[in-house]
């Protein structure tokens, strides 16, 4: 079976074809064409993504996505390229400006080439293809994947730019929402920490970056400083010199103690602009527009992510405990970082020893329609019938758990 899915929820414009088909004890993947655009670059200035800004591109984007594939403008042609048995397009959750532009265009194609039409759920598409084990990255020709000897219950940890929730599925397909974030979205806070240290949006991967950095630079453990935290520059008195002297910071961990899988990220962003604007205080002669030297962000960003990681580990350790979950699965944008990744990955090797981690191949981490293919197809060959009764409508804060199982 073959689906073309279009993904247009937030700020990237995909389209993909994958085949998919049973094999003794689940199902394989085959993507046969791929296409993203990232607006990313055109919503920097406004360190967040611009609803009205991408639907725009989305409307200009899916015809040239479509003409790289099938090396035609969307078609008036009445057989669908490819054998295409069916049309999948995310319907939420998401900006609904956006995912509307991804609506309208899958409609035409489905009546065009008279294809039954899939609404699909953006965050099922991530927690499906991250538990898929794939053998060849994107670049690679010819990317594929198994969903095979998943244990159940899956416990997913689901962390993009919009979403930070952990959710349990019990039985295929069947999604409850275990925890969630009070306020903000992680890839949200890591893009609004990143904007605070004057780095480029999305942000989360350039704190990755540095965090990272600082870790290697200083294996042992953090910057800190020996004396008070006088605003007395160190050494050579230079603005521009290392590190403020007995500055070293110290972030909150929001939540880590309440007895539920919930999560906050709004009061530690807060708790980072002070933190900035406090140390900023105390070094008055640095130029305003880079009040912080390279080697002063990768600290803060070191610590920033270590508290991020604090939350997840002590909310997933709990969500573990609570549901007896046999495989533990990330997904999202988030779950790029490489620091989640190893510390949790390390949470269940050394407390939960019979728990699976399946992680999400790196090149489909972020939102792409391979994923929304792939949930799509896993579905139908499951033998659900997603086809729309009724029209199609965009819904921005569709839950994961009113998937139809
Ligand atoms: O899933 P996604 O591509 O889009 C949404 O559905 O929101 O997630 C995007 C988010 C952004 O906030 C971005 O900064 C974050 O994922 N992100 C990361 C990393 N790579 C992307 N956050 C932390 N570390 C990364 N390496
Ligand atoms: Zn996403």
């Amino acid at each position: 079976m073959k689906i073309l899915a279009i993904e247009t929820s937030c700020d990237e414009t995909g389209v993909a074809v994958v085949e998919g088909e049973k094999i003794s004890d689940g199902f394989s993947f085959r993507v046969l064409k791929a296409t993203l655009l990232s607006q990313a670059k055109l919503h920097a200035p406004y360190g967040g993504v611009y609803p009205n800004l991408a639907k725009r591109e989305h409307q200009k984007n899916l015809p040239i996505l479509f003409e790289q594939i099938f090396k035609a403008t969307p078609p008036r042609a009445k057989e669908s390229p490819l054998d295409i048995d069916a049309i999948a397009v995310t319907a939420g959750p998401g900006l609904e400006p956006a995912l509307w532009q991804g609506i309208e265009f899958a409609k035409k194609l489905a009546q065009d080439w008279h294809k039954p039409l899939l609404p699909a759920n953006h965050m099922e598409g991530h927690l499906i293809s991250s538990l898929i084990r794939h053998t060849n990255k994107l670049e690679n020709v010819g990317m594929s994947g198994e969903l095979r000897g998943v244990q159940l219950p899956v416990l997913a940890l689901l962390i993009s730019g919009g979403h930070t929730e952990f959710v349990l599925m019990r039985e295929w397909f069947k999604y409850e929402v275990i925890g969630e974030t009070l306020d903000d979205a992680v890839g949200e806070a890591f893009d609004k920490v990143a904007r605070m240290l004057g780095l480029p949006y999305p942000g989360g991967p350039e704190i990755s970056k540095l965090a990272i950095q600082s870790r290697r630079e200083k294996p042992s453990g953090k910057w800190s400083g020996p004396t008070s935290p006088t605003g007395r520059l160190s050494a050579s008195g230079e603005t521009r010199g290392p590190l403020l002297e007995g500055f070293s910071w110290r972030l909150p961990r929001p939540m880590i103690k309440t007895d539920n899988c919930d999560v906050s990220f709004s009061g530690l962003k807060t708790a980072a602009l002070y933190a900035l604007r406090e140390y900023t205080k105390a070094t008055p002669s640095r130029a305003k527009e880079s009040p912080l030297i390279k080697e002063e962000k990768a600290a803060f960003a070191r610590e920033f992510e270590d508290a991020v990681a604090d939350v997840f580990v002590a909310k997933t350790r709990k969500a573990l405990i609570q549901t007896g979950a046999q495989t533990f699965v990330i997904g999202g944008g988030v779950a790029a970082n490489a620091y989640l990744r190893v510390t949790l990955q390390k949470l269940v090797a050394d407390e939960f020893p019979g728990v699976e981690v399946r992680l999400p191949e790196l090149s489909i981490t972020g939102d792409n329609a391979i994923m929304i293919a792939e949930a799509a197809l896993a579905r139908a060959l499951a033998g659900l019938d997603d086809a729309a009764k009724e029209e199609v409508r965009a819904v921005g804060n569709l839950s994961i758990a009113k998937v139809r199982p």
